[in-house]
């Protein structure tokens, strides 16, 4: 096939991905509307982009009687009504658009808080907060309200399967609702660069049947049982880790690093970056430079051994 031809068809190619990470292959009300203005612009401008050139053409080739009338003509109605008329109902069309998808009102609302390079995630519900990190679940049809900020830096939300994306500033809260229609766990991920760990930063979001997510969000609200005389608790406390992550129920209550409560219900480790399997979770303690370079968390080589694999053990019970 000539290189002219995979290029005219390039757009209906693109259409045919689907992924965690499309916003063509929409799986929620927000990212279809996005989703719907973008294939009318495309269109739309495609189809301006040949009468102009056609008029271009004739306009070459004609012979016409009165060229001077005719040229006026095509200013006026080509050059100022044509494309006010349009650019304007474009603009209405996409306030309408953009009123809807970020509204002050949803089914529920989940605080997030974006950090170099995490996510601090908090559920509002009527029975307080319950805080988690990198990882958010909401239920099907249900209109999740984002209520949005940052830590230190700009970062932005988006998951392009659902809908956004939002920028999280610093002092600022910005809001972002999204309604999936289809169950899965759809990839979200900072796009505004950040810092070193930027491509790094990213997160699942997982679209549960409403009665799991009502049975899911009840076990996250439950603080961990652990007993103090794990041997994997002593290493986790010896070591220090208590004072950077939280782990409700225990005397570990670290507000820096990401709430480890339910650690291993998460599908994902180290910010949506890697499976959650005991050999990732061991790497990550003691080669964290070259899992995730330049966050704040130091590794941990001279943990081993015996220690290393009940520190590991412990970790994974906290489901
Ligand atoms: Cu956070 Cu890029």
């Amino acid at each position: 096939m000539s290189g002219r031809k995979v290029l005219f068809l390039l757009p209906f190619l693109l259409a045919g991905c689907s992924g965690r990470h499309n916003w063509l292959s929409a799986a929620g009300e927000e990212a279809q509307r996005v989703e719907h203005l973008f294939w009318v612009l495309l269109i739309g401008a495609a189809v301006i982009w040949c009468i102009v050139i056609g008029a271009a053409v004739y306009a070459q080739k004609a012979s016409v009687p009165d060229r001077e009338q005719q040229a006026r003509h095509f200013i006026v109605w080509g050059g100022a009504v044509f494309p006010t008329v349009v650019v304007g109902a474009l603009l209405v069309w996409g306030l309408v658009i953009l009123k809807d998808i970020t509204p002050n009102e949803g089914d529920r609302t989940i605080r997030v808080d974006g950090e170099r390079w995490w996510w601090r995630v908090v559920y509002d519900t009527d029975d307080g907060p319950v805080p988690t990190a990198n990882e958010i679940r909401i239920p099907l049809g249900e209109t999740a309200l984002f209520k949005l900020t940052a830590d230190d830096v700009i970062h932005s939300f988006w998951v392009p399967s659902l809908g956004g994306k939002m920028d999280m500033i610093p002092g600022r809260e910005t809001q972002l609702a999204l309604t999936p229609q289809k169950l899965g766990n759809w990839g979200g991920l900072c796009a505004e660069y950040c810092g070193g760990a930027h491509a790094l930063m990213r997160f699942d979001t997982v679209v549960m049947e409403p009665d799991e997510f009502d049975a899911w969000l009840a076990a996250q609200a439950q603080p961990a049982t652990v007993d103090p005389e794990d041997e994997g608790y002593q290493v986790f406390t010896e070591e220090g880790c208590g004072s950077c992550h939280t782990i409700r129920g225990t005397d570990s209550i670290g507000p820096v690093g990401p709430d480890l409560t339910h650690f291993a219900s998460r599908e994902r480790l180290g910010a949506g970056i890697y499976k959650m399997t005991p050999d990732n979770v061991s790497d990550w303690i003691t080669d964290l430079d070259n899992m995730k370079p330049d966050i704040d968390m130091p590794s941990y080589p001279h943990i081993n051994g015996a220690r290393l694999e009940a520190l590991v053990s412990f970790l994974m019970s906290l489901e």
